[in-house]
């Protein structure tokens, strides 16, 4: 062992002699990097070279005296730290060529990383370019979200005005063609229906939205809808109606008050606050009055349901990571989603379980008992007879050709309870914002254009002078241009401005390639405001909606509750709740607009369109 250790250092020692200069310091360098490698990656190169050098001192020491142990003596002395050095660069050659090789790897890793997020961050935007679709130049990753920073409405009108009725954007990697030319419409929500049967869904929908029939999709949606078309019909919404009324008294109240005041109110809290009411009594069965107890649970969570929205950072990485990003977020705990999901699922079952302890007879008569009723129905309407937007709206009766009848669905399970507190929950999604911004957007246009409004309070008169209790009937047929108005006011101002549908498989529509799983975006507010279509379309004008316009119209032009089959359930309903509202208040009141109305009007879009800063007139009493 000794002799081999003595053979090692003296092969050492030639060796360092026969070293040149810059091979040296080469070496030099390569310990100090071996040392400095060391240090970081681990402590036994280190100790090792340290124990070789303390043995050959130890040899040198002991052989002192003999010339060998000299010449060994000399050479440590010498070369001590060269032969550190050497030790180390032959450890270190093969270090080296580890540490060179993590380094490569390194580099390597990060470079082909870039790439692929370089690739990641633009590879789905070449489709719309693909299919001929004109739309704006993508950002990496986020696509043309940075189009919409003033909002979906702006950025809607801006892209029919550069790119046309039939262009595109990228919201982080997901692709809409959006259409406003009617024909296509036509065809995509009415004529190919069985092609794009469903909306697009983003995946982040808490579980009792999920299970709304705004998100069902296929052969569920179909079966649901079948149940609930049957509780939106004239004779149960008839049934729903001193609900309403009872709602719409307590916002009465409230505008006395505010009147009496003689100060500018804000017309759409006061509206927000009746919807929640008539969504609290309609929909979850419970009887608040938001105005007076803005505390109240129900009204609490209404307010936080209302103000849940997506950190921007955290919107952006869901947009550029959605296969990663979605899963995640459903997975990952949400204290305040939980929180609103139990307190509505509670009291809906709550509710559920008290009425099943009522005689029939007693149960009340609202959406949640229709529901339950109908639940278990055997039978019910089928695809054909889904369109109530036909029916409500005179123009749009022409619009769609008869199509033959088609077999109604039987449930083939009846509705779960979370398919029950899904379709409450409606109310809140599909109901509550939109209702609230149409009554608010009609006020302020009425109040901007008082001889529109002289026009409907004569209207409103001569009405109540006939109807002292009205009905669902004589509401319908009795006030036509308050029909007129709203019609125009859900043109200038449609709350649902946009809406999608996607495709099921690939197909064509007028010509234009449309893959499987692309989502269509129905753009109606630039519909509605195309001055080819709506001359003056800026200008407020309920003449629009007469009968005879209305016959001559092209069809698919107008389309406040989208069209077809999957269009809104609820048109009825909406209808009745703004009519009625209106036609209370202006048999009482009159809308002045002051100082603080907003005028031009600007308007708010990250959802529903709506009034950015409120809606502040004078309510005047009559
Ligand atoms: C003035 C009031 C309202 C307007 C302007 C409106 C507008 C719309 C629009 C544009 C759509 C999309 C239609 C489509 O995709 O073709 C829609 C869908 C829907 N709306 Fe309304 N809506 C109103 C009130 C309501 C109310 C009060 C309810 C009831 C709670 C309701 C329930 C629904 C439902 C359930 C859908 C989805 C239907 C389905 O997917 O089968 N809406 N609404």
């Amino acid at each position: 062992m000794q002799a081999r250790t003595q053979e090692a250092s003296l092969q050492a020692c030639s060796c360092l002699r026969s070293l040149t200069w810059p091979s040296r310091s080469f070496l030099g360098s390569l310990t100090r990097q071996t040392e400095q490698f060391s240090q970081f990656h681990g402590e036994a190169t280190s100790f090792e070279m340290h124990y070789s050098n303390q043995q050959l001192l130890q040899q040198s020491q002991r052989n002192q005296g003999s010339s060998w142990g000299r010449d060994i003596n000399h050479a440590l002395s010498f070369e001590e730290r060269h032969l550190w050095g050497l030790r180390g660069a032959m450890e270190v050659l093969g270090l080296l060529r580890l540490e060179a090789n993590g380094l490569t790897v390194t580099v390597a890793l990060s470079v082909a990383l870039a790439a692929l997020l370089t690739w990641y961050s633009t590879s789905a935007f070449s489709v719309l370019e693909k299919l001929g679709i004109r739309h704006p130049k993508p950002s990496p990753f986020i696509g043309n979200l940075t189009f919409f920073r003033q909002g979906f409405w702006d950025g809607q009108l801006e892209l029919r005005k550069l790119y046309g009725p039939l262009c595109g954007y990228y919201l982080g990697r997901r692709m809409y063609i959006v259409i406003s030319e009617p024909d296509m419409i036509k065809q995509v929500l009415v004529e190919n229906f069985h092609n794009f049967t469903n909306r697009m869904v983003s995946g982040l929908e808490p579980q009792p939205v999920a299970n709304s029939i705004l998100c069902l999709r296929d052969k569920r949606w179909e079966e649901v809808r079948g149940v609930l078309t049957s509780v939106f019909s004239p004779e149960k919404l008839n049934e729903m109606m001193p609900l309403i009324s009872q709602a719409c008294d307590l916002l009465l109240a409230h505008l006395r008050r505010c009147a009496e005041s003689g100060d500018a109110c804000d017309i759409q809290r006061c509206y927000r606050a009746f919807a929640t009411d008539v969504v609290a009594s309609v929909a979850f069965g419970t009887q608040v009055d938001s105005q007076k107890d803005p505390e109240d649970p129900f009204v609490l969570h209404c307010r936080r349901f209302f103000a849940v929205s997506i950190p921007r950072p955290l919107l952006v990485l869901i947009l550029s990571f959605p296969s990663i990003m979605v899963p995640l977020a459903r997975i990952l705990p949400n204290k305040n989603r939980d929180e609103l999901n139990g307190f509505f699922t509670k009291l809906i079952r709550n509710r559920i379980a008290f009425r099943d302890q009522q005689a029939a007879e007693e149960r009340r008569r609202d959406f949640l008992q229709m529901v339950l009723d109908a639940r278990h129905s055997p039978s019910c309407v089928g695809v054909d007879s889904f369109d109530l937007v036909r029916d409500a709206l005179s123009s749009a009766a022409r619009t769609t050709d008869p199509s033959p009848p088609r077999q109604p669905r039987a449930l083939c399970r009846p509705l779960t309870v979370d398919e029950i507190v899904g379709q409450a929950f409606l109310f809140l999604i599909a109901g509550h914002e939109i209702v609230t911004n149409t009554l608010s957007f009609a006020t302020y246009l009425l109040a901007t254009n008082p001889h529109c409004q002289e026009r409907l309070l004569r209207e409103v008169d001569l009405f109540q002078k006939r109807q002292a209790a009205p009905d669902y009937r004589s509401l319908q047929e009795g006030l036509p241009y308050l029909d007129m108005v709203i019609a125009e006011t859900l043109r200038m101002y449609p709350p649902a401005f946009r809406f999608t549908r996607e495709a099921a498989r690939d197909c064509e529509v007028l010509g234009q390639q449309v893959p499987a799983g692309a989502v269509l975006e129905v753009a109606v507010g630039a519909l509605h405001r195309d001055p080819e279509l709506w001359p003056c379309p800026e200008t407020f004008d309920p003449e629009r909606f007469t009968a005879e316009a209305q016959q001559q119209r092209r069809p698919f032009t107008y389309l406040p509750f989208g069209a077809g089959p999957r269009s809104c359930l609820g048109v009825r309903l909406g209808l009745l709740e703004v009519k009625l509202t209106l036609l209370q208040i202006l048999s009482r009141f009159r809308f002045d607009a002051c100082s603080q109305t907003q005028v031009p009007l600007q308007l708010e879009s990250t959802s529903a369109l709506a009034p950015k800063n409120g809606i502040y007139i004078k309510l005047i009493p009559r």
